[in-house]
């Protein structure tokens, strides 16, 4: 069989970390032919609630899984680590300064990116998803040299699934119908949630988004343009209103789909959205973590090129950009 892969959990006692370390065991994120070892992080005051993880985790008898390692210690938790899921952060509370939430952030990832860069294995692959998540995944890997850059990525998959899942819904169509919708920039309500290249599998073939909205199904043609994006940049406060906690089996689940997706390729003819470091493409600002469409191959991910963007997108795609410009400069000044 296959040697098993290390996967570490930051803030695994949370509310993603408790949806999220079952379905690796299961080998939802890796394969059902993959071994695991989890490696599980949080702080002191979760560490009885984390070890409570770990026995469940012992009780559930995944057969996929070789080991837990539970633990509030950094370098121990990131020892020999292939894959790291960072959902570990500083909450947002009630009456914090932006500035004071986005200092603690700055100050957890850019420990966290040492012990990363120092403990894991060569070519561990970084999913951030604690918010802010672009500018985690920036501070990460500007404290990681040594880790290649395209080894850092953030979490955007979570509103790129509920583009696709908002489209099912209101064309009435299987979700494994559709596919290439693109979250372009941030994880946060600047985020574009474009439907310009997305396609639905029909009887009579493959149609855009568009064409099928334009026979007037469900949905109206500008309705797309409106509605459509703002119900899924406020999806994650819709859930919130809903459940009083947030989005976590969803979130879990999409974190699953980076990162397999990232190792074991995407589908011929369907691209994901993944945040990255820019490299300037479609003009966006480089030199911060954005999200883009892209597919994967061999374990690289690599930026759709080409697509044609029109005056609408053009703007959002630079708003959110700027946001992101901007959340780095702050971020920034909480270094010095
Ligand atoms: P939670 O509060 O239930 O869990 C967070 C856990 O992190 C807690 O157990 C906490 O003790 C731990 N933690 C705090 N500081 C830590 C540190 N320095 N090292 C290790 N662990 C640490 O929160 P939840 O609901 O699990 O969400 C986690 C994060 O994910 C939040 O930042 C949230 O905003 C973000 N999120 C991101 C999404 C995305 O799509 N990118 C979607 C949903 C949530």
């Amino acid at each position: 069989g296959k040697e098993p892969l290390r996967v570490l959990v930051t803030g695994a006692a949370g509310q993603i970390g408790y949806a999220l370390v079952p379905m690796i065991a299961r080998g939802v994120m890796l394969g059902t032919d993959q071994p695991v070892i989890l490696h599980m992080l949080d702080i002191p005051p979760a560490a009885e609630a984390l070890n409570g993880v770990k026995m469940e985790l012992v009780d559930a008898a995944f057969p996929l899984l070789k080991g837990v390692v539970a633990t509030t210690d950094v370098a121990e938790a990131c020892k020999g680590v292939n894959v790291a899921v960072m959902v570990g952060g500083f909450p947002r509370k009630e009456g914090m300064e932006r500035k004071d939430v986005m200092a603690k952030n700055v100050s957890i990832y850019k420990s966290q990116a040492s012990a990363l860069e120092q403990h894991a294995a060569p070519n561990c692959k970084v999913l951030v998803v604690a918010n802010p998540a672009n500018t985690n995944a920036l501070i990460l890997k500007e404290f990681a040299p040594s880790i290649p850059q395209q080894n850092i990525t953030c979490l955007t998959r979570l509103d790129h699934n509920r583009a696709l899942g908002q489209i099912s819904e209101r064309l009435n169509v299987q979700v494994s119908d559709v596919k290439n919708v693109i979250i372009w920039g941030n994880h946060s309500s600047s985020q574009y949630p474009d439907v310009n290249h997305a396609t639905v599998n029909t009887e009579s073939g493959e149609k855009s988004v568009r064409e099928l909205a334009l026979f007037g199904l469900c949905i109206m043609p500008g309705r797309l343009n409106g509605e459509f994006i703002s119900i899924v940049q406020q999806r994650g406060a819709a859930i919130i209103k809903a459940r009083k906690l947030s989005s976590a089996l969803s979130a879990a689940s999409s974190a699953c789909d980076h990162i397999r997706d990232w190792v074991l390729g995407t589908p011929e003819g369907t691209w994901v959205s993944m945040g990255v470091y820019s490299d300037g493409s479609y003009n966006v600002p480089a030199g911060v973590i954005y999200s883009f469409p892209v597919t994967c191959k061999d374990g690289e991910w690599k930026i759709v090129q080409g697509l044609p963007i029109d005056e609408l997108s053009r703007q959002k795609m630079d708003a959110t950009g700027a946001e992101l410009v901007d959340e780095k400069a702050l971020a920034y000044s909480c270094l010095s």
